[in-house]
């Protein structure tokens, strides 16, 4: 993979993240999870270049997220989408998630995969649990029946390859 620049991306980062979906991943060689993930976002904040994931405290990502301090964004062709349905309905609790038929790849802190098309590797600078006081539609509600509010981590995206 080459490292590029974020803004030199040829990507519809809407079409990205909602339609060709993300693997979340965060952890170390011997012990990292991923999980698949279509809701956030990449953009500009704090004059850095930043990606916003929304995880909810069930996820066993979750635990790896809150534990690293770095997590990185994989996107794939559509060839890996079995992978990702799969890291999408089953949990690292289950089923081994370190021997996916992706290779996982460490870089420094973080950790990625080799097959990915585009990795953003991003460090934690902000997170917040989301409040649905501060839901202004109320229709959002509709997508916690269980109470289980995201947390959204600010990730600084301080690297980006692609294949
Ligand atoms: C297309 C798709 C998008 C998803 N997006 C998210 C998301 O943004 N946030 C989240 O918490 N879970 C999301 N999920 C659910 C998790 O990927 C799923 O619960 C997964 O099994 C969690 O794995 P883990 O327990 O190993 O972390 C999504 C699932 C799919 C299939």
């Amino acid at each position: 993979m080459k490292i590029i620049q974020l803004d030199d991306l040829q990507e519809n980062a809407v079409d990205l993240i909602a339609n060709q979906w993300m693997l979340i991943t965060a952890g170390t060689a011997d012990n990292h999870n991923t999980m698949t993930a279509s809701w956030g976002g990449i953009g500009h904040l704090w004059n850095k270049d930043v990606a916003y994931i929304f995880i909810r405290p069930q996820r066993h990502t979750y635990d790896f997220v809150e534990k690293n301090d770095f997590f990185s964004l994989c996107f794939f062709e559509e060839k890996y989408r079995n992978v990702l349905k799969l890291c999408g309905s089953k949990s690292g609790r289950d089923i081994d998630k370190m021997n996916l038929e992706i290779t996982p790849v460490v870089d420094e802190q973080n950790i990625y995969y080799k097959e990915a098309r585009v990795v953003m590797l991003c460090k934690k600078i902000y997170y917040q649990d989301l409040d649905p006081k501060n839901f202004l539609d109320a229709s959002i509600q509709k997508n916690y029946p269980q109470n289980d509010y995201h947390r959204m981590y600010i990730g600084e995206i301080y690297k980006t390859l692609e294949n």
